[in-house]
C-alpha cells in the first residue's frame, strides 16, 4: 500500500499547465516580471480582496523583505512566538532584529494577546503574529495595542491562504502580511510568496528589494537582493487559482469527516474555528496526551504526520542559549502533544476513517 503523506502537492492537469507556459516559449521571457507574473498579481489581488500583491520567490523572502521594506530600525525588538516554523523567527534573527516571544492562547495557538503588553520595551518596534493553521489572530486586539504603542504589525499569513475574518479577508489587516505558495499549502506556486499591503509606497520598497535596487536600466537606487518569482511558477499559480474553491471544498469534507470520527474522543483535542472565520481546511492538527506513540503507530502503518510544531523556536539549538522557553508554558506544553494528521483535498475517506481508527486507538 502506497504510504499517506501528511500533504500533497496541488497540481492541475498537465496539459492545462502545458498550454499555460505555451506562450513562455514563444517569448522566450521567462523570468524578471513577465506576463504570467503581472496577470497572477492581478488575479490574487482581486482573490484575496488586497489592494497590492507583491510577488516574491518565496514565503521567507517575503518575510524578510516586509520587514526592511517597513523600515523597521535595526536592532529593535520584534513580538513573535516561538510556535510557529522557523521561517518567522529567524527572519527576524536574519535581519537584525531580537525576537521577543509571547505565549500563545490554547485554544487556537495564535498570539496571546492578553500577555502582548507586558513584553512591549522601548526597544520595541513591532509584533509579527502567525495566522497558525490558518486559524486568524485576535487581529481586532493587536490592532489597539499597535495603535497605542506605535507599533507595526506584520502578519505571517503562510498558512492563511483564502482565509477571512468577519467576512473579510484576512490580509486587510496590519501593516503587511506574509502568505507562502509552497508546495505543501493549499494554494501553490511550487515555491513562491507575496506580501499582502494596502500601502502603495511598500511597492516600490518591495520591487527593488526583491531585483537588486534595480529601477531602470541605468538607475540602481539601493542595495536590493534578488527574490523575484519566475514565469513557470506564476503560470503554475494561475492554474491552480482556477482549481482553489474546488480544493478548498475537497478539503472541507476531509475536515469534517475527521471531526465526526475523532470528535469527542477522550484524550484528543481538535482545532475548533470561531463563528467569525471563514476557513481554507490547511492543516488538520490535534492535540494527543500520548502524541510520540500515535506518531509512531501511525508510521508503522504507512502514514506519515508531523509534530508540526515541534519543538517550539526556543528550543531550537540555534536559539535555546538565549531563550527561556519555560516563559511560554502554553507553546512548550501544545508542541509536546501537537499532531498534524494527512490533509489535502484527494485524501479519500477510507484513508480518513483508517486514520482516525489509529488515532484513537480502535486500530
Ligand atoms: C508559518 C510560516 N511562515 C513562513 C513560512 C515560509 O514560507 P516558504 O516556505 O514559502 O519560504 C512557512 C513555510 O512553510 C510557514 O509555515
Amino acid at each position: 500500500m502506497e504510504r499517506i503523506k501528511v500533504t500533497r502537492a496541488v497540481l492541475p492537469d498537465l496539459a492545462e499547465y502545458t498550454d499555460e507556459i505555451r506562450e513562455l516559449w514563444d517569448s522566450h521571457w521567462i523570468t524578471n516580471m513577465g506576463i504570467k507574473h503581472d496577470e497572477l498579481q492581478k488575479l490574487l489581488e482581486e482573490y484575496l480582496e488586497v489592494k497590492h500583491v507583491s510577488l516574491l520567490c518565496n514565503g521567507h523572502m517575503a518575510l524578510e523583505n516586509a520587514l526592511e521594506a517597513l523600515e523597521i530600525p535595526s536592532g529593535s525588538e520584534i513580538i513573535t512566538t516561538p510556535f510557529t516554523f522557523a521561517s518567522t523567527v529567524h527572519a527576524i534573527v536574519r535581519k537584525g532584529y531580537k525576537p521577543v516571544f509571547c505565549d500563545i492562547r490554547t485554544e487556537d495557538y495564535t498570539i496571546d494577546t492578553t500577555k502582548l503588553e507586558t513584553l512591549i520595551s522601548d526597544k520595541t518596534s513591532a509584533i509579527l503574529p502567525v495566522h497558525v493553521y490558518g486559524n486568524v489572530c485576535d487581529v481586532d486586539a493587536i490592532g489597539e495595542v499597535a495603535k497605542r504603542h506605535g507599533l507595526k504589525v506584520i502578519y505571517d499569513a503562510a498558512h492563511a491562504f483564502g482565509v477571512r475574518y468577519k467576512g473579510r479577508s484576512v490580509f486587510a489587516y496590519g501593516d503587511a502580511s506574509i502568505i507562502s505558495f509552497h508546495a505543501t499549502k493549499v494554494f501553490n506556486t511550487i515555491e513562491g510568496g507575496a506580501v499582502c499591503h494596502a500601502d502603495g509606497g511598500l511597492t516600490d520598497k518591495l520591487y527593488e528589494l526583491m531585483n537588486f535596487g534595480i529601477r531602470s536600466e541605468e538607475s540602481i537606487t539601493s542595495v536590493g537582493g534578488n527574490a523575484k518569482m519566475n514565469e513557470f511558477c506564476a503560470a503554475m499559480g494561475i492554474c491552480n487559482l482556477r482549481h482553489i474553491d474546488e480544493e478548498i471544498g475537497k478539503r472541507k469534507a476531509v475536515y469534517e469527516r475527521y471531526v465526526s470520527n475523532l470528535g469527542g474522543v477522550d484524550g484528543i483535542t481538535l482545532n475548533k474555528y470561531g463563528p467569525d472565520i471563514t476557513p481554507n481546511y490547511s492543516y488538520f492538527p490535534v492535540l494527543l496526551d500520548n502524541r510520540d506513540q500515535v506518531f509512531e503507530r501511525l508510521a508503522q502503518s504507512g502514514i506519515d504526520a508531523r509534530k508540526y510544531f515541534y519543538p517550539i523556536a526556543s528550543e531550537y539549538e540555534c536559539y535555546k542559549d538565549s531563550f527561556d522557553s519555560s516563559k511560554t508554558p502554553v507553546a512548550l506544553d501544545v508542541s509536546r502533544k501537537i499532531l498534524t494528521l494527512p490533509m489535502y483535498g484527494d485524501l479519500s475517506p477510507e484513508d480518513v476513517d483508517r486514520i482516525c481508527g489509529i488515532v484513537s486507538g480502535e486500530a
